[in-house]
């Protein structure tokens, strides 16, 4: 992960995005943390956190994925909620910090549905179907073994998992958020009604791509309508899941272009590509030569967030300078280095990222641990 300073990055020029005037292209990626009080309230520890990125030069940060209502969202114990006024007192603590050290933050709004691996309001899951979800849950956000299989959703619990989304966004206002990001990508509820294997549905959420997209397109219309046209609402995709890495979506471009359209006609104010756990291009590849990202910008005309790997400049700097995406967000490699525009702007090389920071799971204690053992020992 060492890399040569690359004078001039592109990373490093300012960009109008989503409304909001940011020094450089750099925003941490969601991040789950699993550091929260029990209740779901954020702790003064993360208001650390969330300030170091600030501080070290990100333009922007994405929360980690927050629990939005008090029935199926929640995915897993010590996870931050968005539900309670408590839960919203003590995100304003963090957005007030990080604005104050020049940066700008988002709420990222998630609903676990079927990939809950721990909800302190409900013992059963609930999803598109009832479909067992693929592969096992994660140790490092504390689960093990198989995932249950989950309830088939209502009409009524749809429509009270939106109600949960636009709430969560009015209370993400309140606490001072500049804007929120829906997470519809990596298996979670949105993601799951999005894919032909997870929803079996025989409604209007089920079936062609067009109705397995409506969910998401509802929670962001939803939103939209709320909180008026000036609000950020940015959507994550992606293809490949936490419990499934090389799934595709089945029509490629054609299945692309229907979702984009979908969700710009909604009023996402930005699309964010998420690749879970791997390098941008090793997902970013759809029919022939065209990008996943780039299609994204050419289909809607927003602004687009690419992923995976972009703590290898090179790679970022191709994204940018060829057009594939507006913006890049940097998840393992801004653990390493919560400093990365610094240090990319002073010329500084780039530390490693150690997965054994996140073990044996991925709170913040236990990466304070590892920090002080590793400079120990260095
Ligand atoms: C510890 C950890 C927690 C993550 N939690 C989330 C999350 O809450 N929401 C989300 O959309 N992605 C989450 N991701 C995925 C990252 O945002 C990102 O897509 C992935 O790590 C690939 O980017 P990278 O190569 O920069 O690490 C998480 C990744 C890591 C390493």
């Amino acid at each position: 992960m060492m890399s040569a300073f690359t004078p001039g990055h592109p990373a490093l020029l300012p960009l109008r995005f989503a409304g909001l005037d940011l020094p450089n292209r750099l925003a941490v990626a969601p991040m789950t943390r699993v550091s929260a009080a029990p209740d779901g309230t954020p702790t003064p520890e993360m208001a650390d956190y969330y300030t170091e990125f600030a501080e070290g030069g990100f333009g922007l940060v994405i929360t980690e994925g927050t629990y939005t209502d008090t029935v199926y969202s929640q995915g897993y114990r010590n996870q931050p909620g968005i539900v309670s006024d408590a839960h919203v007192a003590a995100w304003r603590e963090i957005t007030g910090r990080v604005h104050a050290a020049g940066g700008r933050i988002l709420l990222q709004l998630m609903h676990a549905g079927a990939l809950s691996q721990g909800n302190a309001y409900r013992d059963e899951t609930a999803g598109p179907s009832a479909v067992p979800p693929r592969g096992e849950m994660m140790p490092e956000y504390g689960g093990s073994g198989r995932w249950p299989i989950p309830r088939e959703m209502s009409t009524a619990d749809i429509e009270t998992a939106i109600a949960g989304f636009t709430g969560s966004a009015v209370r993400a206002r309140e606490a001072g958020f500049d804007g929120v990001e829906v997470h519809a990508a990596n298996g979670y509820l949105l993601d799951q009604f999005l894919t032909d294997y997870t929803n079996r549905r025989a409604d209007s959420y089920g079936g062609d791509v067009a109705n397995r997209v409506r969910l998401t397109a509802e929670v962001v219309a939803g939103i939209r309508a709320e909180l008026g046209p000036g609000f950020c609402v940015g959507v994550r995709l992606s293809q490949g899941k936490v419990n499934d890495f090389t799934h595709r979506w089945a029509g490629g471009a054609r299945d692309a272009e229907i979702i984009f359209s979908a969700l710009a006609d909604a009023g996402a104010t930005y699309l964010h590509i998420a690749s879970e756990g791997r390098d941008w291009i090793e997902t970013a590849r759809l029919d022939g030569d065209v990008t996943i990202t780039a299609l994204a910008r050419e289909v809607t005309g927003l602004p687009v967030v690419a992923n995976g790997g972009m703590h290898d400049l090179a790679q970022a700097a191709r994204v940018l300078a060829d057009g594939h995406a507006d913006m890049l967000s940097v998840a393992r490699g801004a653990l390493a280095n919560p400093d990365l525009p610094r240090r990319l702007a002073r010329g500084l090389t780039l530390d490693r990222f150690d997965h054994a920071m996140l073990e044996p799971m991925a709170t913040l204690g236990n990466a304070r641990r590892w920090l002080r053992a590793a400079r120990a020992m260095s």
